[in-house]
């Protein structure tokens, strides 16, 4: 047991962040640390986590129109002294259609990640974009006017089909793996 432990913070609005913070936690897991995963829209007043009691804090928000999801700019802004003061390692990401774009990737990575931030006076030690998960079906958590905003920037810029139940995940698993490690390793350094 490397006996080091790591809180992973989420804000969703479709699953897509959550899909990565669970999987972020898996890997780190594997590398023997304990890690909490809390979805913000469920944390009570009264269980607000001490963060000093972590090595690791990550903290990951779905994009909408531009926007972090309002429980993470909460979070962020009510915390910010906490966050500054953190002695561990931290780390932010976002999921975001354009972020699977090459011709797009630096800019909302510095755009939704270090200058959303820097606005609220956080900074942190990494920071990536991800893409994310255009669910257009049935079961999908997108109500009808997102789902048509979505099909049509996606058809426009997303490469993604006009059906109207599509699916298409643009989550790089691999660009997740490898900032997970990186955040273990810079724990562990
Ligand atoms: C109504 C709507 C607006 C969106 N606006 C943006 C946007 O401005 N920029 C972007 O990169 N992606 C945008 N997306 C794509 C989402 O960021 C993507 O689906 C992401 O995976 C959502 O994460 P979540 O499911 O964790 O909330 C939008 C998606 C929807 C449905």
């Amino acid at each position: 047991m490397q006996n080091k432990r790591v809180i992973i913070f989420y804000g969703t609005r479709y699953g897509s962040t959550e899909g990565i913070a669970e999987k972020m936690a898996e890997i780190i897991r594997e590398k023997d640390f304990t890690v909490e995963v809390v979805n913000l829209k469920n944390l009570p007043k009264d269980k607000i986590p001490d963060m000093t009691q972590y090595d690791g804090i990550l903290i990951g928000t779905g994009i909408k129109i531009g926007q972090w999801t309002k429980e993470v700019k909460k979070f962020i802004t009510g915390r910010k002294e906490e966050l500054n003061n953190f002695k561990g390692h931290k780390g932010f990401f976002v999921s975001s259609g354009y972020a699977a774009l090459p011709e797009k990737y630096e800019e909302v990575k510095i755009d939704y990640t270090k200058n959303a931030l820097a606005k609220r006076g956080v900074e942190v030690d990494q920071y990536d974009a991800f893409g994310g998960l255009m669910d257009l079906t049935e079961n999908s958590r997108m109500g009808w006017l997102e789902k048509k905003i979505l099909k049509t920037v996606g058809k426009q810029s997303l490469g993604l089909k006009s059906e109207t139940d599509s699916y298409t995940d643009l989550r790089d698993w691999e660009q997740i793996e490898k900032f997970t490690l990186e955040f273990v390793n810079l724990i562990l350094t």
